[in-house]
């Protein structure tokens, strides 16, 4: 009966594409999500139990939890090298002494949450079991519920590439990313009456994700990985601004881990990474060991002012923009001047990317303002003002970011009684 096999086929293909058009929201990812992450401290060897329960600790005892950060989340290596008999995953047992379960649910009494990683294609980037696109994705899902996992970042080595057999990065790869990522975001959305996991894409920026992301996913990387020096915070940082109007509530723009306490990068660079990833609605994942966090940088991510930027319920990111006479945005530099609404004001980072000294702006050439008298609180300084501008004198690689608040602002319009906020805000 070839006709009818036709219609089943069409009825099929027609099902497959009602799903794919169902986005991944399950409620949760409305902001920015705030955590750690293992892979930047001891890649393999921080995926265990014991780092786990101490970055929780350390979470309440440093006072990041209190802050908003949230989850913790354990990367690459938390498996033995294959699965079991039945095809499940298997949590190595000299990392995970009593599995998972009991990990999961020290963490959850604690008020915090708890994510683990896998990979789309046959196997992790480290060459652990991978899901394998439909292969065990419902399976998988299906160990991560019973569990209470609450997050989960899925990879992208080993993925169906025309070069055979895969390698762990694809050159060549065999169709579109979200190919072998959708079996994943279905089998996340099939259990989300019971539980809420973040999907994390970890593609590295692949196929224009952030245009397709929120469909599949609460966030996606829209880069390769955050090296740990200024190169990386550069070629990332500055990306940022094109994709910004992809973020928003359910769905942001993930900019890599923090990879602050690097040795590679000192504090002016760390001000900056934390500042514009901050604004321009990143997550706000620690790369770092909690253990040996220095008082600087422990400032830095814990500046509440920031997060607070970070965390705004309008949930836009902030984008470039060049005041007259100013230089347009350099490819691969970090730009100077960045702006952004919020829910009552708006955001100006000034970022000295290239060179020390003086950047200032009046807030009338700022996205979002209009020419009259503000207040502003600048974040890292504690500076506060009022006026019709700003100027800072910053370090090179250094960052002000300053919230500009609109609300009872005194403005000034071209005729009487037609001054107004611009109502984009
Ligand atoms: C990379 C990923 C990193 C980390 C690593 C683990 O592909 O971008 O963030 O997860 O794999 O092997």
């Amino acid at each position: 009966m070839p006709n009818m096999n036709a219609a089943l086929k069409a009825l099929f293909f027609a099902l497959v594409q009602l799903r794919a058009a169902e986005a991944l929201d399950n409620g949760i990812g409305r902001k920015p999500h705030m955590g750690w992450s293992s892979w930047n401290v001891a890649q393999c060897d921080s995926a265990s139990a014991t780092y786990a329960i101490d970055t929780a600790n350390k979470f309440i005892s440093l006072g990041l939890k209190d802050l908003g950060y949230e989850y913790v989340n354990i990367d690459d290596c938390w498996t033995t090298r294959s699965r079991d008999g039945s095809g499940k995953l298997v949590p190595d047992p000299s990392k995970w002494p009593d599995g998972i379960k009991p990990v999961v649910d020290q963490i959850h009494e604690m008020g915090l949450k708890f994510g683990l990683y896998g990979c789309a294609g046959q196997q992790t980037c480290a060459g652990f079991p991978g899901s394998d696109g439909a292969v065990h994705a419902a399976s998988d899902v299906s160990q991560l519920a019973g569990w209470g996992v609450d997050f989960w970042k899925y990879d992208n080595c080993f993925t169906p590439c025309l070069d055979n057999p895969p390698p762990q990065t694809c050159g060549r790869p065999a169709g579109n990313t979200k190919t072998w990522y959708a079996p994943m975001r279905d089998a996340i959305l099939d259990v989300q009456e019971t539980n809420k996991i973040h999907f994390n894409l970890c593609n590295w920026g692949r196929d224009e994700v952030w245009t397709w992301g929120a469909e599949y996913g609460h966030s996606w990387r829209m880069s390769t990985d955050n090296w740990g020096d200024w190169a990386s915070v550069e070629r990332i940082g500055s990306s940022a601004a094109a994709i910004s109007d992809y973020s928003g509530p359910g769905g942001f723009n993930d900019l890599d881990m923090l990879y602050l306490g690097s040795s590679k990068i000192n504090a002016d660079q760390e001000r900056l990474h934390f500042g514009l990833w901050a604004i321009a609605k990143s997550p706000l994942v620690l790369g770092l060991d909690l253990n040996k966090i220095s008082d600087w940088t422990l400032d830095i991510i814990k500046n509440k002012g920031i997060i607070d930027i970070n965390q705004d319920s309008l949930g836009k990111a902030a984008t470039t923009f060049t005041p007259p006479g100013s230089q347009g945005p350099v490819n691969g530099k970090i730009h100077p001047y960045w702006a952004g609404p919020l829910s009552d004001g708006v955001v100006i980072g000034l970022c000295a990317g290239t060179s020390g000294g003086k950047y200032g702006v009046s807030f009338k050439d700022v996205p979002g303002l209009v020419d009259g008298e503000y207040s502003w609180e600048e974040m890292y300084t504690g500076e506060t003002g009022t006026g019709s501008s700003i100027e800072f004198d910053i370090k090179l690689h250094d960052m002000r970011v300053i919230k500009v608040t609109t609300a009872g602002a005194k403005v000034r319009g071209k005729g009487r009684g037609k001054a107004r906020i611009d109502p984009s805000l």
